[in-house]
């Protein structure tokens, strides 16, 4: 048995109680909404389940570090990079949280010097727990995750997400606009831990987004347990593991994955300007 199996059971199990949280904080009504940064959503739950994961993973490990969206989004790269670090999104898809959407996971992942062991991701309302271990496969609600078998791009269902702020989207627009000349079609599901599962499931051929950590870290190595292939469009910078380097991933069955970094590379420079 994996080392980690102890710590993927608890981060599963924290999972759904944070989910089961959320869950039950939307259905009381009543969530308060503010902004980050002025763009942001961020709702009452995000906070709550936030504060119970954080407490119940500093009770359990108290020398482990926590990287998480709500209370420790700046931690210095040298301290993500260095021992045990749990890598926590308390909502992944808050804006589907808010709109009552079910599209919506809570995302825990365990990290040793960089490198992601243990993934959990949680969607309480679809009822659907995803795991993965290092080098131990991946699974939904227990059954064994197989990434889908598509091999040709014209083919492919492909997910991606925009950021929250505006500056990028025309970029990111030519460069949809390049693929989905090329795919089957798109899908905006609106959690990319969700995306990344999904990937996993099959459910979608392919996927690509520029993330934060906490958004695939748990989700990547689940994809990747479960078939998939995943990696970067750019050069990955040295000083960033690339299991916590959220530029340009992408995540994809093996039948498409290099057709599909090669056609997201190939968007003409001038279209990626803003
Ligand atoms: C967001 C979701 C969304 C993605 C954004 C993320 P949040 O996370 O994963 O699908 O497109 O890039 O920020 O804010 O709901 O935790
Ligand atoms: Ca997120
Ligand atoms: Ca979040």
């Amino acid at each position: 048995m994996s080392p980690c199996q102890p710590i993927l059971v608890f981060a599963a199990d924290l999972a759904c109680r944070a989910g089961a949280l959320i869950a039950a904080e939307r259905e009381r009504g009543g969530l308060t909404l503010s902004y980050k940064e002025g763009v942001e959503l961020l709702t009452s739950a995000d906070l709550k389940s936030d504060e119970l994961i954080r407490s119940e993973l500093t009770a359990a490990f108290p020398s482990h570090r926590i990287l998480s969206e709500e209370s420790s989004p700046a931690m210095p790269q040298e301290e993500r990079n260095q021992g045990p670090l749990w890598i926590v999104d308390p909502i992944d898809g808050t804006v589907n949280f808010a709109y009552g959407f079910a599209s919506v996971a809570i995302s825990i992942a365990y990290a040793e010097d960089g490198v992601v062991q243990a993934g959990a991701v949680h969607s309480p309302f679809l009822q659907e727990t995803y795991c993965g271990l290092k080098g131990g496969g991946a699974t939904l609600n227990g059954v064994p995750l197989r990434t889908g078998d598509c091999t040709q791009l014209e083919r492919a269902l492909i997910g991606t997400g925009f950021p929250y702020e505006r500056q990028d989207r025309p970029r990111l627009v030519r460069r949809l606009n390049h693929v989905l000349m090329h795919c089957r079609d798109f899908r905006r599901i609106g959690s990319a831990a969700l995306d990344l599962c999904w990937v996993a499931a099959g459910r979608l051929d392919g996927f690509y987004e520029t993330l934060k950590p906490w958004d695939f870290a748990a989700a990547c190595l689940i994809a990747r347990e479960a078939g998939a292939l995943t990696g970067h469009l750019g050069k990955v910078p040295e000083h960033i593991p690339p299991d916590l380097c959220g530029e340009d991933v992408v995540a994809a069955g093996p039948g498409i994955y290099h057709e599909l970094v090669a056609l997201l590379r190939a968007v003409p420079p001038e279209e990626v300007q803003v």
